[in-house]
């Protein structure tokens, strides 16, 4: 990619006009396989009453065997980079928020980057948990503010439900899968992205975790045995954090752009549970009806959730152009970060980009010779197994021939 330099030199500022990075593409992409809390009570001791009293998830979406972080993160991408009206290739930077890669190294950026017929971004993993898509947005605000990129396409995306104890019901009501991106775009027009936030509390970074498979704990018969490759959670600690927290730092993203809450059209919050949303409509004294929720439909997809609820935001009609809207999350480390926005995009051009955009039409390159990919677990497996569930056969995951790396983006 190639870079230039916004001209920082004393006097050399004021004569140019100040460069913004507004929102120009967005998009979003859900497994079609649901699991509902219906299906849930089969597999632990849960009930349909406590989990929507207790969270507001009434289902979640699972990725098909044969899908991945990095193919979700590519339909996504792609279906932002078709709404903003560019080419793949006029993209310089990839930011993928993700807890889930596909693989330790690459990065799944650089998966999605080959998938996406890309051949110019620099492109890397943004590791804030659930914050991770707001950070990658504030990052890719920086970047463009100073100069160093035009467009840059964030993604969020999340497999969560490889990473699940299906027999630890607290957590694995919790999560799905799925995937959301931005595109965010140079422009010497007012509005854009304004006030960022991002926060990060150490003394919280045992409450949300998955303790093997790093440097500390490298994988093992005994990890696994012990169940140490899932996520583990302490919920009413995690809980207390983001009561107190995210409407805190939301209301310091609003202030730092000159705004009030009341400003704020709508507020797009971590979809993690509704009583926390709740909670954040109380700490800034606004209706529920200033929150966009979508939690009931998916459940909490870490950082796929912001970018997938702003998407449908927009797509829904629930913000036009001179709105002003603050993306809000918080996530293990513990992490939260707020931007706020002035809309300046066509609500109208995200409509068409999904059926613009098909997931078979998407290829992320699999490794060669390599055959030993059983992703799904038992649990997951025996659901899958249903008849009218999305099952493709297991030969999906079994590298043939590469892809080709690049291909024309239907307009
Ligand atoms: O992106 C960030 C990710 N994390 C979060 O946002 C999670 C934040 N925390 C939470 O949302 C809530 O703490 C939970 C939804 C996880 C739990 O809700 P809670 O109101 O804090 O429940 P609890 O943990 O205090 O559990 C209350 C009871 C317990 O039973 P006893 O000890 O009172 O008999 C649990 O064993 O509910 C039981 N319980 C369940 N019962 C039915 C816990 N999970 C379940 C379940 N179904 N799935």
């Amino acid at each position: 990619m190639s870079h230039e330099l916004n001209g920082n030199r004393p006097g050399a500022a004021a004569a140019k006009p100040r460069i913004r990075a507004h929102v120009t593409g967005w998009g979003r992409y859900v497994p079609s396989q649901v699991l509902s809390n219906a299906d849930l009570e089969r597999m632990v001791d849960t009930n349909d009453e406590w989990i929507v009293s207790r969270t507001g998830i009434r289902e979640r979406r699972v990725a098909a065997a044969h899908e991945t972080t990095a193919s979700m993160a590519a339909v996504a991408g792609l279906r932002a980079i078709r709404t903003a009206g560019i080419e793949p290739d006029e993209i310089d930077l990839i930011l993928l928020a993700t807890l889930t890669p596909d693989y330790w190294m690459p990065s799944t950026a650089a998966l999605v980057k080959e998938a996406i017929g890309n051949t110019r971004a620099a492109a890397m993993d943004v590791a804030a948990a659930c914050s991770g898509f707001v950070y990658g947005f504030a990052t890719a605000q920086a970047w463009i503010e100073s100069g160093l990129a035009k467009h840059v396409l964030v993604i969020g995306a999340e497999l969560l439900t490889r990473f699940l104890d299906y027999s630890d019901r607290s957590t694995c009501i919790l999560f799905g899968d799925g995937a959301g991106a931005a595109v965010l775009s140079a422009s010497t027009e007012p509005g854009g992205s304004l006030g960022i936030e991002l926060t990060t509390e150490p003394q919280g970074a045992y409450m949300i975790w998955l303790p093997a498979g790093g440097a500390k704990s490298p994988p093992s018969a005994e990890t696994i045995a012990r169940g140490e490759h899932f996520i583990r959670m302490e919920g009413k600690e995690t809980y207390r954090f983001a009561t107190r927290t995210l409407a805190s730092t939301a209301l310091e993203s609003v202030r730092k752009s000159g705004l009030e809450p009341d400003d704020i059209r709508l507020f797009i919050p971590h979809q993690a549970n509704i009583r926390i949303i709740e909670a954040v409509a109380k700490g800034l004294n606004l209706p529920m009806e200033r929150m966009y929720t979508n939690v009931d439909k998916y459940g909490n997809t870490s950082a796929a959730s912001v970018p997938i609820a702003m998407a449908e935001a927009v797509n829904e009609g629930r913000i036009d152009v001179g709105d002003r809207i603050t993306i809000v999350a918080f996530g293990a480390g513990f992490t939260s970060g707020a931007v706020t926005i002035e809309w300046t995009a066509d609500p109208a051009r995200g409509r068409a980009a999904d059926a613009a955009v098909q997931a078979d039409d998407v290829h992320v390159r699999l490794p060669v010779d390599w055959d030993s990919v059983d992703p799904i677990p038992p649990a997951l497996a025996e659901l899958m197994a249903r008849p009218g569930t999305v099952n493709p056969p297991l030969d999906d995951v079994v590298p043939g021939e590469p892809e080709p790396a690049s291909r024309p983006l239907a307009r």
